[in-house]
């Protein structure tokens, strides 16, 4: 592979979206932000330079970090802020993944404003596994703000209670023509007929799993979060914050001068806010010879169809059809014994607040959300940095429990009691042992679906379900054979799922919601594969 060199300045910009200007922090000047493209074994540099009051951190959502978690990026986890005037360089390679992954900003909300695409391709001369597209388009989904979402976020936590949603999604930065005074801000993909494009998807919104659609179009599923599946053909896709996803889409033999809507809004099962909104893009077939119209009107075009808001069915049947290719060039190295086992739920609830004048949760507490309990509070030195110096003591400990503190039917009636404990804990993942966590979703604050995110591995996930999880009898239906790869995954809301991976990885690692208004109430933990020892030739300089 070679070396990239990228730059990120970051700078503060104004954008006018919706007839609102507003000044915010940007990569370059750009939103979305750049895009990095790299081939696999290629090695990646990173130079930011922080220009903005903001402190800043970087995180390349899905790259394995082999042996190079200071470059993970999340704050306080791998590294500490960069702050005002400071300069970073993220360094790493890319080993053994290929295809669609992205970047963000990971620290407060910044990733609101901040993220891009990471683009893999195949080592030069690899072939993709499926046909080879005509053209490849990015098309990330994001959120936009009129307000300043650090704001919206403070504000909230502050009072404890919950954010206000977003303004309007977007596509590739745009809200498009649903939206009021947002017609000239659509997306459109103009294409030819009778060819096949790659749209790699990429989810960085950051608090709503998405559906999305093209009108009178299908759409071939290839790969997810940068490993290839078995192809499948869906109509409609579903994906969640932190997901990505590579879809093909064919275009009609002859259909010249036509046009399509396509269309994105959320799948929401829970109680609370949201953003209920849609956001609209065009797929605009290019005329032969005559250059293409200036100005498409929308009128009478319909909308695809996408399901409706609460469709868990949908959903579960959806994420069921993804499988590993499983091949021998593609292999699935699916742990088939596990040494350290954990069971997590997923929950919501409250937790003490101090300013009880303004609290806006549950009883005068402020929103918490957990794992097992235990929401996790951001120390003041990095973990990793922590771990590496040996001087854990005061910063966290390892006493994350492998099971809930408060066990109850977690499908069930709620308890009434939904306290949680605030801590700084790291789960502790023995180095290359093999880990299975099942992730039972809870009732607590109404059940709702999380897009759980591991840095640091993929992992694969055998088995889901509705209801609660039953170690006696579900574990016999688990799938060994061709489980999907991913490094996000959507528990099911009022289910549970399971997934396995080797902790091959050393360094400490986040696990959280990619939802971010769950990762700020807290539903997250530290994943420390310890007890690597470097090889003697790394450790010490040999003597001759
Ligand atoms: Cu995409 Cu911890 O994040």
């Amino acid at each position: 592979g070679i070396t990239r060199h990228y730059k990120f300045h970051i700078r503060l910009q104004n954008m006018t979206r919706l007839c609102h200007t507003k000044s915010m922090v940007t990569v370059n000047g750009k939103f979305p932000g750049p895009r990095i493209v790299a081939r696999e074994g290629d090695r990646i540099l990173v130079k930011v330079v922080n220009h903005v009051p903001n402190n800043v951190s970087f995180h390349w959502h899905g790259i394995r970090q082999i042996q190079t978690g200071w470059a993970d990026g999340p704050a306080y986890i791998t590294q500490c802020p960069i702050q005002t005037g400071q300069t970073y360089v993220y360094n790493y390679t890319i080993v053994g993944q290929r295809g669609t992954l992205f970047w963000h900003a990971h620290i407060t909300w910044l990733r609101a404003t901040l993220y891009g695409p990471l683009i893999i391709l195949p080592k030069h001369n690899v072939s993709y596994p499926f046909q080879k597209p005509y053209k490849e388009v990015p098309i990330i989904f994001g959120e936009w703000w009129n307000a300043d979402p650090e704001a919206v976020i403070s504000q909230a936590l502050q009072t404890g209670g919950g954010p206000n949603v977003s303004d309007a999604y977007t596509i590739n930065g745009f809200p498009g023509p649903l939206y009021n005074c947002s017609a000239n801000e659509t997306f459109k993909l103009k294409v030819k007929a009778g060819k096949t494009y790659l749209l790699r998807m990429i989810n960085a919104a950051l608090n709503d799993e998405l559906f999305f659609s093209i009108a009178n179009h299908t759409l071939i599923i290839v790969e997810a979060d940068a490993v290839y599946i078995k192809p499948f053909e869906t109509d409609i896709i579903v994906i969640a914050p932190g997901q990505t996803t590579n879809v093909l889409l064919k275009t009609k033999p002859n259909s010249p001068n036509a046009t399509f809507l396509m269309a994105a809004r959320p799948y929401f099962t829970g109680s609370g806010t949201f953003d209920n909104s849609t956001v609209a893009g065009i797929l605009e077939y290019k005329k032969p010879s005559v250059s293409s119209a200036s100005n498409v009107s929308i009128e009478g075009l319909p909308l695809p169809t996408l399901p409706p808001i609460n469709a868990t069915s949908f959903v579960a049947n959806f994420s069921n059809k993804f499988r590993s290719l499983a091949t021998p060039q593609f292999p699935a190295n699916v742990p088939q014994t596990v040494q350290k086992r954990f069971f997590f739920t997923i929950g919501l609830g409250s937790s003490p607040c101090s300013n009880n004048q303004t609290c806006q949760g549950p009883n005068g507490t402020k929103f918490a959300a957990s794992l097992n309990n235990i929401s996790f509070a951001l120390p003041k030195t990095a973990l990793l940095q922590a771990h590496f110096f040996g001087q854990a003591n005061g910063v966290y400990t390892t006493d994350f429990p492998t099971t809930p503190l408060m066990p109850f039917n977690y499908t069930g009636t709620p308890p009434n009691n939904t306290m949680v404990a605030n801590g700084t804990k790291v789960a502790v993942l023995p180095f290359n042992t093999t880990v299975e966590v099942v992730l039972q979703g809870t009732s607590i604050l109404g059940a709702e679906s999380h897009p759980l995110h591991l840095h640091g591995y993929n992992f694969f996930v055998v088995g889901q379900g509705f209801g609660n999880f039953d170690p006696n009898k579900d574990p016999a239906n688990f799938n060994f054979v061709d489980p999907v790869e991913r490094n996000t995954v959507g528990v099911p809301s009022g289910g549970w799922l399971a997934i396995r991976f080797r902790a091959d990885n050393p360094g400490v690692w986040l696990m959280h919601c990619h939802f971010d208004v769950h990762l700020s109430w807290g539903l997250r933990t530290g994943m420390g594969s310890f007890g690597w020892q470097a090889p003697q030739s790394e450790a010490t300089s040999s003597t001759v």
